[in-house]
């Protein structure tokens, strides 16, 4: 799990975007993190303290005192607490208020007795947001050192379009992540990964490609560089987005663009996991012009292309670690064993197709993972984020 012992201190304020805590709590708690919420009063508005408490199970907080039973919610004793403090939503208000010292509630008297690292998500109508007072404010908030999850485009409540929407709970989620992350594990490291499909072209209009959709290699690079490590992501045609600042993205088409960038940066890498589906096959002649129909049907002759593995492994040196992915439908560790060994690994991840949710496209993979001793572990079904995390953990421990 991402987040398993991380306390997390969420701050929810009177903005519509109230209601994405409840998502955000669940994503959290899910990973693993323990929540405790401070709510302002406008917030309750918004979002029931009831549902906060239920889903973060814990008591939901936003007075001073507890009325009736005489507690004092010790807001020193909160911030002390935490090992992150996020207020998603942060309303103008809010935000006014923390850059300029200002105490009226519970929520901003934990700002001020924190010591640890504050994320700001704002959400606001957009000219509210787009206004200098705010502008200036966050730029100060900046300035303390705390982190603002910026805005989104998007329609907003008011019918308007544009940004000031709070960032998606997921893009939260991986920010978070990345920070409570030690990046100084692979400082210093070179690690490249390859990820998606590759595209065989037929014609000017055609092409063989296969469904892999580059998540599992995105996710390796996210976590690779959340660790410190300078990231070189070679990609197939992918839909995919990479966000962290220490990657490097180069994308290409066909096996053989993918096979020439993939050697040369080797070289100069000390990790390179290949996580790439890799045409195996590719038309033995490209045809310049478009194929028309014919009605006895058409026959393509296809040459095998290079194995990028199988190379890298042959001019592997001792201090390089080489990672490769397999996915076989029969003998599934027979055969990953066997490609562990000809491919000159130091692991191979071997993907499940038999799993409901795993592989091609699901935002989930069951894998096992297999050693050059041959020991063998077998994970659960979990997110492809949290697979990525095994694989570093992995590599980390090799690199140890
Ligand atoms: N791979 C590669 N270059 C290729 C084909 C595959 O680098 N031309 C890599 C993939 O990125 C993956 C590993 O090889 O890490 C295993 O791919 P897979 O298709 O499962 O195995 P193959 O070696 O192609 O063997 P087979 O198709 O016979 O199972």
């Amino acid at each position: 799990m991402l987040l398993a012992g991380k306390k997390i201190l969420l701050g929810v304020t009177g903005s519509i975007a109230a209601y994405k805590s409840a998502f955000l709590i669940r994503l959290l708690v899910k990973n693993g993190a323990e929540v405790k919420v401070v709510m302002t009063s406008d917030a309750k508005e918004f979002i029931t303290p009831l549902t906060l408490a239920t889903l973060s199970k814990n008591p939901v907080l936003s007075s001073f005192s507890s009325s009736g039973v005489g507690t004092w919610n010790n807001h020193v004793e909160l911030g002390l607490w935490a090992d992150l403090l996020l207020i998603a939503p942060a309303t103008a208000n809010t935000i006014g208020k923390m850059a300029n010292g200002i105490c009226d509630n519970l929520l901003l008297a934990v700002y001020l007795s924190a010591r640890c690292k504050t994320f700001i998500a704002p959400g606001m109508d957009l000219d509210m947001h787009a206004h200098p007072a705010v502008t200036a404010n966050l730029k100060k908030l900046q300035s303390f050192g705390h982190i603002v999850l910026e805005a989104e485009d998007g329609e907003l409540a008011s019918g308007l379009n544009g940004k000031g929407r709070m960032a998606e709970p997921e893009h939260i989620l991986e920010k978070i992540t990345n920070a409570l992350t030690d990046d100084t594990l692979l400082k210093g490291k070179r690690v490249l990964v390859t990820a998606g499909p590759t595209y065989e072209n037929i014609d000017p209009v055609r092409f063989i490609g296969n469904h892999s959709s580059g998540k599992m290699g995105f996710a390796l690079a996210e976590d690779f560089a959340a660790h410190g490590a300078q990231v070189i992501l070679i990609t197939g045609p992918t839909d995919e987005k990479h966000h962290h600042p220490n990657i490097k993205r180069i994308d290409v088409v066909s096996a053989a663009d993918m096979f020439n960038t993939t050697v040369k940066e080797f070289r100069k890498s000390q990790v390179a996991v290949m996580s790439a589906a890799v045409a195996d096959f590719t038309p033995q002649k490209v045809e310049i012009r478009k194929i028309k129909k014919s009605s006895t049907g058409l026959t393509l002759k296809l040459k095998k292309t290079k194995d990028i593995l199988a190379e890298l492994g042959k001019n592997k040196t001792r201090n390089q670690v080489l990672v490769g992915f397999a996915l076989e439908t029969d003998n599934e560790i027979e055969n990953a064993k066997k490609k562990l060994h000809n491919k000159n690994l130091d692991f191979i991840v071997l993907n499940s197709l038999k799993n409901k949710g795993s592989g091609f496209k699901h935002e989930t993979n069951q894998v096992t993972v297999i050693d050059k001793n041959l020991g063998t572990s077998t994970f659960p079904l979990k997110s492809k984020q949290e697979v990525a995390r095994d694989i570093v953990n992995k590599v980390i421990q090799l690199l140890a």
